[in-house]
């Protein structure tokens, strides 16, 4: 493991050892007008890199040599594309400080929370190593005891991947896993803030013997312009996307041209519920991690704590201190448990949000002001005395804000969690099995954590409901989403 502090020499080196282009069929090249967009650290504002800077031609190359691989990929035995799988781990596990080291520079989280998403995202490629082999079908006579009716699973096709910047390496791997498993070619274009680490995920999959056109890389800073004739092109089959409901919303709307088979991850407003009954030290440790994972800059984050009246003050206090204990600086300091906003876009966005809540009659309990010095940072914040119409409550902060609001009863409860359009995740705690079991029951989330402040798991189905939503990611539910269900009715064998 590296050993602290990380020196700007290996930093360079790092950066100096990934590939910067693009990644087409014909391996690493330069976009077609030789563009580059520079990606920034977040925590100085500084250059870190230029990268080839896909154009709409790149695009179409990148599908048309998805749509060339697609037919000799899927004719692939399962357990080749398992094995590929399988050594992509090894290598993503072996070369977890390079990735780690990657993220940290170019989205800005701690070291020590980079290398937590290695081990993640890396067990994306081995849990789908151990799925490919089992993709199956049935066979069964019709009810009326003539026919027989053959199911088989075929892979969707060519698939479009666009994923977000907050976990650059997890939520490429929770894609591009089921897609090599249930032998679909991709084009993955990652965010522009943090297009890095998936080249060297694409490298390292390629090293663990990924064949050429099967995945095809596309970093760009004019992703419409660039994606937008891949979801109208009638050579693409699939398409997932992982970021805001606002922009899940369009490419919903534009995947209806070409009858798309979409998976959404979009937007959360997450209800942090802490009832009466509850193990204190427990739900202060549940809504540090909620909360403060990835320093709040996660979709499945803490959004708003609803606390009951008993508990509130003991909560709010010992919540408060803990918040406090948060060391705010650069991701590669020893010391740092949080690091930089991802841009300056997102820092304002959060300051705003929490002069909205003041205006709306919040009190800041801590933080709530914007670092001066280099880099995006913002302190960590509590805010107490939250009205139940506070803006805020209404909207996905992405960031380490923590809201709080007091209940009184179970029904209010449920009645706040359920006020918003988003349904991805909720938390509660409890000591009440029956009330955490009515809890899950009646808030409306894909997702939900019971005395447990961090629900995602390669082997659990992540998604969302209502608006946070289509489809689910990992688990065994993960690689159906780039399955198709071909049926074969088959005349009465017995019939002379
Ligand atoms: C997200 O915030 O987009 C995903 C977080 C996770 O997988 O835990």
């Amino acid at each position: 493991m590296t050993t602290f502090p990380v020196s700007s020499e290996l930093e360079r080196s790092l950066i100096a050892r990934v590939p910067h282009q693009l990644l087409l069929a014909d391996g690493w090249v330069d976009s077609a007008d030789g563009s580059t967009f520079d990606v920034i650290d977040p925590s100085n504002g500084q250059v870190l890199a230029a990268v080839a800077d896909a154009r709409p031609a790149d695009g179409e190359a990148a599908l048309a040599a998805a749509h060339a691989a697609q037919p000799a990929w899927a004719a692939t035995a399962p357990r080749e594309r398992a094995e590929i799988l399988r050594l992509a781990f090894e290598l993503v596990t072996a070369r977890s400080d390079d990735f780690a080291l990657l993220m940290t520079l170019e989205m800005g989280k701690p070291l020590a929370e980079s290398r937590g998403e290695v081990a993640y995202g890396a067990e994306f490629l081995r849990w789908f190593s151990e799925e490919a082999p089992r993709i199956s079908g049935r066979y069964s006579t019709a009810p009326d005891g003539r026919n027989r009716l053959l199911v088989l699973k075929r892979p969707v096709g060519p698939s479009l991947l666009i994923t977000p910047w907050n976990f650059p390496l997890a939520m490429a791997t929770r894609k591009i896993a089921p897609a090599i498993a249930a032998g679909c070619t991709m084009v993955l274009k990652p965010a522009a803030l943090t297009p890095l680490t998936a080249l060297l995920l694409a490298e390292t999959l390629r090293e663990a013997g990924l064949p050429d056109g099967v995945l095809s890389v596309i970093p760009t800073s004019s992703a419409g312009a660039v994606t937008g004739p891949l979801i109208t092109d009638s050579r693409l089959r699939k398409l997932s996307f992982t970021g805001s409901t606002e922009v899940g919303r369009r490419l919903i709307a534009d995947s209806a041209h070409q009858v798309l088979k979409v998976s959404m991850e979009l937007g959360g407003n997450a209800p942090f519920l802490v009832f009466d009954d509850a193990d204190l030290d427990s739900a202060v440790d549940g809504a540090i991690a909620a909360k403060m994972r990835n320093g709040g800059e996660a979709c499945v984050a803490a959004n708003r704590f609803l606390v009951q009246r008993g508990i509130s003050e003991a909560f709010t206090k010992a919540f408060t201190q803990r918040m406090a204990a948060v060391t705010v600086a650069r991701g590669t300091e020893p010391h740092s448990t949080m690091g930089p906003l991802v841009d300056e876009a997102t820092r304002q966005k959060v300051a705003a949000l929490v002069q909205g809540a003041i205006e709306d009659g919040a009190t800041v309990a801590l933080g709530g002001r914007s670092l001066d010095g280099a880099g995006y940072f913002y302190e960590p914040t509590v805010l107490t005395d939250v009205p139940h119409t506070a803006r805020i409550l209404g909207e996905e902060i992405f960031g380490p804000v923590a809201p709080i609001v007091v209940f009184d009863t179970e029904d209010e409860a449920i009645g706040l969690a359920n006020a918003t359009e988003y349904g991805l995740v909720a938390f509660a705690f409890t000591r009440d099995l029956n009330r955490g079991l009515r809890l899950a029951e009646q808030i409306d989330s894909g997702m939900f954590g019971l005395n447990a402040g961090v629900v995602s798991n390669p082997a659990a189905p992540f998604g969302g409901v209502k608006q946070s939503g289509l489809g689910r990611e990992g688990s065994v539910e993960g690689i159906d989403e780039y399955l198709e269900t071909r049926y074969v009715g088959i005349a009465d064998p017995f019939a002379g």
